[in-house]
């Protein structure tokens, strides 16, 4: 008898950006850059912080496993009645729940190719069926496509705008058109992780659009603007009944007293909310003319990240080189960008540092 199913044999892992202090003992160097993981370079919300310290004196109790403050502090945020909020371990977790809980043997689970590979990850783990629609122009969701993948099997769509890792997004014009064609018994989940640093315009975020759809689940997580990515907390909206069959599978206690505690509070700093997202706003185009600068095809990002293509080069080659230099970014090699990087919006000083360091190693 097999040890795991099949669909558990054939797994791959997910590769998360290296950790600070592995780089700094595999290669001897110190104050590290990590622009690997689209954390929020500005650090935590000090209100969170504070607020996690007084909950660590708590810490001998359980959280509240239905996170009752928290999502109360969501949905009056959001202006959303709190038993259409949901929370969950990082967004992360949202997404494995979302296909546990609904997606059945034999039903699909759609996305597009080349996108956040948590999606992909979620319907292998369960066994379940995923079909991905080609990008186009190689760093685009392709809606048409999409729309013409849909059928009577599709359960859950994930569609990530903006996107990860390209930071390519698509508008309310593009949208619409797909999610009329949904069939109503199928979820559709905005995975919306970077909305707070869009500045496009025609861009429609999926609060708006849920009142018209209901199908539409809105995930958000306080892991990039919110500076909590240690932390896992992310949330949904959805329709009460999809939030209560979540609640029936999700364990009891998915986020811990302190994160619940944290969350809350970092949805009261409006003034490190603007903050983070004004550095992004201002360095994201510094960082994208230095990277053209060098020669790289840079994709237009509405992130807090910055996919940059290098023709002729192995972008593992330039992340090892990187990684000597003391900076860290992320090869995307496995999302078949073989020549790129996604570097993470950082301060003027690490932009500037990451921009000198690739400057060298093109020059070599
Ligand atoms: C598009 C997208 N969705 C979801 C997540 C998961 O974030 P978390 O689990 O930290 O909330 C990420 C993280 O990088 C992401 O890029």
């Amino acid at each position: 008898m097999p040890l795991v199913p099949p669909h558990v044999a054939s797994l791959t892992p997910y590769v998360p950006g290296k950790p600070i202090e592995e780089v700094e003992r595999e290669y001897g160097v110190s104050n590290v850059a990590k622009l690997a993981s689209n954390e929020n370079a500005l650090g935590p919300s000090p209100l969170a912080l504070a607020a996690a310290r007084e909950a660590c004196a708590k810490v001998h109790l359980y959280p509240d496993g239905s996170a009752y403050e928290l999502r109360n502090a969501i949905a009056a945020k959001l202006g959303v009645p709190s038993e259409e909020v949901m929370v969950g371990n990082g967004s992360n977790e949202l997404i494995e729940l979302l296909v546990r809980t609904f997606v059945l043997d034999g039903e699909e689970v759609l996305t597009s190719a080349q996108s956040f590979v948590a999606y992909k990850l979620a319907a292998q783990e369960h066994g379940r069926t995923l079909v991905e629609a080609p990008m186009k122009a190689r760093f685009h969701y392709d809606l048409d496509a999409l729309r013409k993948l849909l059928s009577r099997r599709t359960k859950v769509v994930f569609l990530a705008n903006p996107d990860n890792p390209t930071g390519t997004w698509f508008t309310e014009a593009e949208l619409t058109p797909f999610l009329d064609a949904v069939p109503k018994d199928t979820l559709v989940v905005l995975d919306e992780a970077y909305v707070e640093y869009v500045d496009a315009p025609g861009f429609q975020d999926g609060l708006a659009l849920r009142r018209k759809y209901p199908n539409v689940v809105v995930l958000r997580t306080f892991s990039k603007i919110y500076g909590l990515a240690g932390m896992r907390v992310g949330y949904g909206l959805a329709r009460p009944e999809v939030v209560e069959y979540v609640d029936r599978v999700r364990p009891p206690f998915n986020t811990s007293l302190v994160a619940q505690a944290a969350a809350a509070a970092a949805l009261r700093d409006d003034a490190h909310v603007a903050r983070s997202r004004a550095l992004v706003l201002e360095e994201r185009p510094f960082l994208a003319n230095g990277l053209a600068g060098l020669g790289a095809t840079v994709v237009p990002s509405q992130g807090n990240f910055v996919l940059a293509d290098f023709p002729g080069r192995a972008g593992k080659d330039l992340f090892e080189a990187l990684l000597r230099e003391g900076v860290i970014a992320r090869p995307v090699a496995g999302y078949g960008f073989p020549g790129a990087l996604r570097i993470t919006v950082g301060l003027r000083r690490e932009n500037e540092r990451c921009l000198a360091a690739l400057g060298r190693i093109l020059a070599a």
